[in-house]
């Protein structure tokens, strides 16, 4: 009994050691893919409720899948337009099916209230609740909604409009350059208004509120810089260069650790963690997505998941 407690003692002495060296830092050298249900491609977010299910994700076909563990896989969540059938879109990555299907590109959750906030390339900004089914649209009328990112404090919601000129059927055009004319965007659901925060962006991703609400960071992979609009304090109402990404940041995403950050880095496939100074404190290769891009990196329980617009599943890296 007494050699065992000594043995157990010496144990626990070694592992702190080791965690104290770096040993068990996370390298994310493990790769699992989540596989959509057949046809289904492109998820381009993934997001996490508050009880930690998930992830949510949206798809090319316009709906909206949650994740529901390994037995089940993927089922069907949301949708995004009042005229989608199941038997005429799912499956389809036809844009020009857009307007009937939708294109749900973005989605956040209000973890105070539960609602899911979606951004859709045809439908604008939308809300649904936890249990699903038709989102409602709240505001309409853009070129090409994508970023969302929703600060629970307040409930105010954060978007990024792409363009005031082309939309998401633009873009798979050849010879297609983007222009600098998107924009940050801000929706306050008690006025139910937008208002626009930043205009002449190239390339907008999507935005992330800092987690002490301070500032939002807005990637731009065009010029390959985030920029930080503030919040509060003296400098609030302005803006000013986060970082220099040497790469095109697509989605920025809070990481676990408060006060830091995970940038996608489209073209590099590579997920780097940045802390609130723009010190780049990891970078994780994210090698299956080499030739597909990296359109978010979101961390949860000592995981990274990884959303493409080319890909049929969610990477998910752990160590
Ligand atoms: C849905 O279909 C109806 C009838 O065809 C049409 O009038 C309406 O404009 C469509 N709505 C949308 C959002 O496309
Ligand atoms: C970011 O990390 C650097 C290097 O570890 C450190 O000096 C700096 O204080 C950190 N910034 C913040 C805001 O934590």
């Amino acid at each position: 009994m007494k050699t065992s407690c000594s043995l157990l003692v010496v144990n626990l002495i070694v592992w702190f050691l080791l965690l104290g060296s770096g040993v068990f830092s996370s390298d994310y050298k493990t790769f699992n893919k989540l596989v959509l249900p057949p046809t289904a491609t492109n998820p381009r977010s993934a997001a996490f409720d508050r009880a930690g299910e998930g992830p949510y994700v949206t798809v090319a076909d316009g709906r909206i899948l949650k994740w529901k563990g390994p037995a089940t896989g993927f089922v069907d969540f949301a949708y995004t337009s009042p005229n989608r059938t199941k038997k005429f879109c799912d499956g389809t990555d036809d844009l020009d099916l857009g307007p009937i299907c939708g294109r749900p590109v973005a989605l956040s959750f209000n973890y105070k209230t539960s609602d899911i906030y979606i951004t859709d390339a045809f439908f604008g900004l939308l809300v649904v609740g936890f249990n699903g089914g038709l989102a409602t649209q709240l505001s309409g009328g853009y070129k090409y909604l994508s970023g969302i990112d929703v600060e629970s404090f307040t409930g105010n919601v954060y978007m990024t409009d792409a363009s005031l000129t082309y939309d998401i059927r633009n873009l798979a055009q050849s010879g297609f350059k983007p222009d600098s004319t998107g924009r940050l965007l801000k929706y306050d659901p008690r006025t139910q208004r937008v208002t626009i925060l930043l205009s002449g962006l190239a390339g907008v991703g999507g935005p992330t509120v800092s987690s002490d609400r301070k500032y939002v960071l807005v990637p731009e992979y065009v010029t390959k810089k985030i920029q930080r609009y503030w919040l509060q304090g003296p400098t609030k109402d302005t803006n000013d260069i986060f970082m220099t990404v040497f790469g095109s940041p697509n989605n920025v995403k809070r990481a676990v650790n408060d006060g830091e950050f995970w940038v996608a880095v489209e073209n590099q496939g590579q997920g780097l963690r940045v802390n609130g100074s723009a010190m780049i404190l990891q970078t994780v290769p994210l090698t299956e997505f080499f030739d597909a891009s990296v359109d978010v990196v979101q961390e949860t329980n000592d995981a990274l998941y990884v959303g493409s617009s080319h890909t049929d599943f969610v990477g998910v890296y752990t160590n």
